[in-house]
């Protein structure tokens, strides 16, 4: 008989979390005004809130974390981790960062001016909050087919070469400062961008001469999937297949709480010396000295060590076949997800959940707060909430897919919790035609909304 698949790893600690009754978690979202960010972890079984941050490191990060070096200036921490960015990235120049959206403001803060358009692949949120508030403009230029949920193409965070190229003709040259490539796409569902699209965006750019950056959270995740998706890649390490990704970009920002496989954390890799320098100014204003911006020794040093490790196939296997697990699970219930299944999240598409309600009521929302009811489980609304308003017309902006995101934390949570989430939600889909009505905002902030977002039932 074959060998079933089991984790590369033991678990060492653990940490205990607890159950609650039906009763309370009516009340407790009811007093989060129906925000699941709102609620307390305490209040939660199983959190699948966010994979940023909240993985389990090794036995070897917790011993880097030991061994930092908490200098202010020229910490041999910051030398270590100097070291194995450019191993794995070849980009020479480095600013680390207290988490990626530091990165994107520092890195914005050097590139991206009044009226500039940065065209890519369905930017995330906080990197579409850091260009609409310099008056610049995120084109989205993801393939249509990322839109439709059914469809199984391998490759659904690639960018419409055609798209990019109308924005690339219809801008001056100096409007449009670069071209963001995220990989995986989380936007748009945690799906990867193929090596040969990442190529293509590049040849295409440099015929244009504009520069191409990466949103490279999830680049560990990207990789693997070239690897088991790609002609032709199936035999190169992730570290060869991570390498060649950057070799097509000018720099990166990085969230390191997901691929970093740490808690807290984000960095700027580069190629261009004088960006690196304006760079350097703004992390010493935001962030701190260049050799730590933000992070402590100790962080620096696991993070340097966690960087290794999530480029390892093992690791990686285990991480999306996880996420594959509950994936299928869910298939086999009926649960309407998008496929193929991404690699840290399922996306539960929530306008075929629950095809009853109105868009203006938050189906997705409405679903995320069902499941928190039904089984404790907090995920998260990737749907009109987080699409915000139009920035100009303040109107509702109507995001093509209304999507609930299960997002599962690196090394943390054992198939037994996958099992468990699967039947909360086939519990809730078969009885989904009771769930009559959803919700609507009592009291929004002036951007990024979904964070602090005040609802009431309709
Ligand atoms: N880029 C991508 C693709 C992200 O997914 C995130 C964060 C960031 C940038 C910002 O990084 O949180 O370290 O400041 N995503 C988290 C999520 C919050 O839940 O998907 P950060």
């Amino acid at each position: 008989m074959k060998l079933p698949y089991a984790e590369p790893y033991r678990i060492k600690m653990i940490e205990e979390i607890h159950q609650s009754e039906p009763e309370q978690r009516k009340n407790w979202i009811k007093n989060a005004h129906f925000n699941l960010f709102n609620l307390k972890s305490s209040q939660v079984f199983i959190d699948l809130l966010t994979d940023s941050g909240t993985g389990a490191m090794s036995d070897k990060q917790w011993s880097a974390l030991m061994s930092g070096d908490e200098s202010y200036a020229g910490s041999r921490s910051f030398d270590e981790l100097h070291q194995t960015v450019k191993t794995l990235t070849g980009f020479p120049f480095l600013l680390p960062t207290h988490q990626g959206r530091a990165a994107e403001n520092i890195l914005f803060s050097v590139l991206v001016k009044d009226g500039d358009f940065i065209p890519g692949n369905s930017h995330f949120d906080t990197t579409k909050g850091h260009i609409e508030m310099r008056k610049a403009h995120a084109i989205d230029c993801t393939i249509e087919k990322a839109f439709n949920v059914d469809d199984l193409f391998p490759f659904k965070g690639n960018i419409d070469l055609n798209k990019l190229e109308d924005v690339y003709k219809n801008n001056p040259k100096e409007k449009i400062p670069f071209c963001l490539i995220t990989i995986t796409c989380n936007s748009s569902g945690g799906q990867p961008v193929s090596l040969e699209n990442i190529k293509a965006v590049k040849k295409l750019s440099d015929q244009y001469g504009i520069p191409v950056y990466f949103d490279a959270a999830r680049f560990a995740e990207n990789a693997y999937f070239i690897k088991t998706r790609e002609k032709g890649q199936e035999n190169r390490t992730i570290k060869e297949i991570a390498k060649e990704i950057f070799s097509y970009g000018d720099g990166m920002t990085m969230s390191s709480k997901k691929d970093g496989l740490v808690n807290i954390g984000g960095f700027i890799a580069l190629n261009n010396e004088k960006v690196f320098q304006e760079a350097s100014n703004f992390t010493i204003i935001f962030e701190g000295f260049i050799t730590y911006g933000g992070m402590a020794g100790r962080d620096m040093a696991a993070l340097a060590v966690g960087l290794n490790e999530a480029t390892e196939f093992e690791y990686l296997e285990s991480r999306i076949s996880q996420v594959e697990y509950l994936g299928k699970k869910l298939m086999e219930y009926g649960v309407p997800i998008q496929k193929p299944i991404g690699g840290h999240a399922i996306f539960i598409d929530a306008l075929k959940f629950l095809p009853h309600l109105k868009r203006e009521e938050y189906p997705a929302q409405t679903l995320g707060i069902e499941l928190y009811k039904e089984a404790g489980i907090r995920a998260v609304e990737i749907g009109t909430l987080l699409a915000d308003r139009d920035p100009e017309t303040r109107e509702n902006r109507y995001p093509k897919l209304e999507l609930l995101r299960l997002a599962i934390p690196r090394r943390t949570y054992t198939n037994n919790h996958m099992d468990y989430i699967a039947v909360a939600l086939k519990n809730v889909f078969e009885r989904r035609n009771e769930i009559k009505s959803g919700y609507k905002i009592i009291w929004e902030p002036a951007i990024l909304r979904h964070f602090t977002v005040k609802l009431e039932e309709v």
